[in-house]
């Protein structure tokens, strides 16, 4: 990224929201009903296809468990921007009305909150029932919102923009999906990408002048936040639901395959911009390797 924060910039992203708005009411096609030969996810990004044990699925089973993770992947949208707006909220109260961050923020927050709405409408249109994030996940997660200083929950907001968006990329090109998942992926992904570069350029306030500890630290929080994301979408109740025999067995391999296909494919991004702000460095490197099996 090269461009730095500037008012004219932000000023210009405030505009098209306003102008260019993408209202999911319109956009998506909810009347349409999904036919049995679509799929719900691509399969490159359900859990356990590549391995093994997807080979002993009935075509309906691959299918239903493509139906529960999109679910799962739709629930975990919802709930981290969620808690993004509530720092959101937070951090307006340290700013002035007439700024043009404070400005750009609303308009963040008025669109996150109708991508919460599309998600849940989602999840309501699969017929679907999410398994709810642990205890210690929801409570890190309200925990850092409402704690954590204003960078760190920026970057975390951004970890899990840029793991969205990569999905979204996904579903939205795969013309075997169904017609309403691949539009409501095309909505975020536009307005998730004003987000993102919004949000870049905040932090590059931050990341210019960051210390070794600085960098590992914000390094971490990248990571952490990749990791969380990926622990929402296998669940053992998803594969006891589709009827196999042993879940537990099907999830562990489940959870690591996922964990190799999106070190492989889905987390170029990230990594790209922890590079831009040397966050990889003697400490942070082997975490990540081990962590997130990303050859870095
Ligand atoms: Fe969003
Ligand atoms: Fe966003």
């Amino acid at each position: 990224m090269t461009a730095t924060f500037s008012d004219a910039t932000v000023e210009r992203l405030i505009r098209i929201s306003k102008e260019k708005p993408l209202l999911p009411e319109t956009f998506v096609p909810w009347h349409e009903t999904i036919r049995e030969e679509e799929q719900f996810m691509p399969e490159s990004l359900i859990s356990l296809q590549g391995h093994p044990l997807w080979e002993t699925l009935s075509p309906v089973q691959q299918r239903e468990l493509g139906r529960h993770e999109v679910v799962q992947v739709m629930y975990s949208y919802a709930w981290s921007e969620g808690l993004a707006c509530l720092f959101f909220n937070r951090h307006l109260l340290t700013l002035s009305p007439e700024s043009v961050e404070y400005r750009f923020l609303l308009r963040e927050l008025i669109e996150e909150f109708r991508h919460q709405e599309m998600f849940s409408a989602v999840v309501t249109k699969l017929g679907g029932k999410p398994v709810a994030p642990g205890f210690w996940h929801r409570f890190f997660g309200k925990w850092s919102v409402k704690n954590m200083p204003a960078d760190c929950v920026f970057m975390s907001v951004l970890a899990v923009e840029l793991m969205t968006d990569v999905y979204g990329k996904h579903i939205r090109r795969d013309e075997r999906v169904s017609n309403i998942l691949r539009k409501v992926s095309e909505l975020h992904n536009i307005e998730e990408g004003r987000h993102i570069f919004y949000t870049k350029l905040w932090l590059e306030r931050f990341t210019a002048n960051a210390g070794f500890i600085r960098r590992s630290w914000y390094s971490v929080t990248v990571l952490l936040n990749l990791y969380f994301m990926r622990t929402l979408y296998v669940k053992t109740e998803i594969f006891e639901r589709i009827g196999v025999e042993n879940p537990e067995h099907y999830a562990r391999a489940a959870t690591q395959n996922l964990k190799q296909k999106l070190g492989e494919h889905c987390l170029e991004d990230a990594l790209e911009f922890v590079q831009s702000f040397n966050g990889f460095n003697w400490l942070t490197r082997p975490v990540w390797r081990w962590v997130m099996r990303v050859e870095i």
